[in-house]
């Protein structure tokens, strides 16, 4: 694979240095839920303080933010805490979230040119969101002198490593709420797994509708609920029979027990997405058995996306995976083949 330059070999002393991280954390009552990505951000930050900028600048999205009343929702300011307290440095500054400006997501060149002003370098170490063409990942890298940050490089090293002749089986478990992110890459996929589960809100699309050109393994089971809350009534259900009204908000024990049979047998797997409401407790069965699995499977284990990293953190578990990706989508569409423009934007 194309490695980019690293950050390793940039000139910055004395230099002002954007940084595009991906801080696109979980939020819960306004504070950080998760704080992974920022915890993964903080090698290239030191790198650069070490090598002594001048200033660092630290931008990313936060969100998907489209009315008024989310920029109040999705303001960064929470995350810059978070940073200050894991790396207390007057050099470090932390830009609002890129998606308040219109500009962002268009990949526009004139919200490119606000950010980059003032700066010398530019460093992308934002790999879950390479697979964004956007103002921040990719217009600003033609603008000054660009770099992959420590984060990138090694995200690029590890999931090259499922690119290339991996140990069968091979298991994809696929779930989550980004339905619409998904099912195009997956389909490209499917070739590569020898077995693909899905589960959560993608499943009950494939269900009705499965453009995938090739079978997956869904829930045969569900807990269903009567509301979408946290202390709704429930009952586990066959897949088939949720009553009028209600909703599956996760796998069932049936579904879990066999989707943990394939994985426990797996020579190699790659997992994004969680299996249900998994934040909420009574939900989060059938994601925990996923995770379970995962960690006691004798494979080279990759898991990526923000819900389930979170899942594998809470179960304790990050440190019997052979890597925590912090790329949902970006993971994706790297094991897909496609080339990301974040990275695509960065000489080599
Ligand atoms: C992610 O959480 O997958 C990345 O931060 C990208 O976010 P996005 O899917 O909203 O672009
Ligand atoms: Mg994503």
């Amino acid at each position: 694979m194309r490695l980019p330059r690293s950050v390793r070999d940039a000139d910055v002393a004395g230099k002002t240095v954007l940084v595009r991280a991906d801080l696109n954390v979980p939020l819960e009552d306004g504070r950080v839920a998760d704080d992974t990505r920022i915890r993964a951000s903080l090698p290239t930050l030191e790198l650069l303080l070490e090598n002594g900028a001048a200033e660092v600048r630290v931008c990313s999205h936060l969100g998907r933010p489209k009315t008024d009343e989310d920029r109040a929702r999705y303001a960064i300011a929470p995350v810059a805490a978070r940073l200050a307290e894991l790396l207390p440095d007057g050099r470090i500054r932390v830009l609002e979230n890129t998606r308040f400006d219109p500009g962002e997501t268009q990949n526009d060149e004139g919200y490119a040119r606000e950010l980059a002003a003032g700066c010398n370098v530019y460093v992308n170490d934002a790999f879950g969101s390479a697979h964004r063409a956007h103002s921040s990942t990719e217009a600003v890298a033609h603008l000054l002198p660009a770099y992959a940050g420590l984060l990138l490089l090694d995200e690029l090293e590890h999931l090259g490593r499922l690119l290339g002749d991996v140990e069968r089986p091979f298991v994809l478990v696929a779930g989550g709420a980004k339905v619409e992110d998904k099912v195009g890459v997956l389909q490209h996929l499917g070739g590569r797994a020898d077995t693909v589960l899905v589960g959560g809100k993608m499943a009950e699309e494939l269900r009705d509708d499965n453009p995938l050109g090739f079978p997956v393994e869904l829930p045969v089971d569900v807990v269903a609920a009567a509301a979408f809350a946290a202390d709704a009534e429930t009952q586990v259900v066959p897949y088939d029979a949720v009553p009028a009204g209600w909703r599956g908000l996760d796998i069932g024990p049936a579904t879990a027990t066999r989707f943990g049979e394939i994985v426990r047998g797996a020579r190699t797997i790659f997992w994004n997405g969680p299996m249900g409401v998994f934040e909420w407790p009574r939900f989060a069965a059938g994601t925990n058995a996923v995770a379970r699995a995962v960690a006691d499977a004798d494979a080279y284990s990759v898991v990526g996306g923000g819900d389930s990293v979170r899942a594998v953190n809470e179960a304790g578990l990050a440190g019997e995976v052979s890597w925590v990706s912090t790329g949902g989508g970006a993971s994706l569409e790297l094991l897909e083949g496609r080339e990301l423009p974040g990275v695509a934007a960065i000489p080599c």
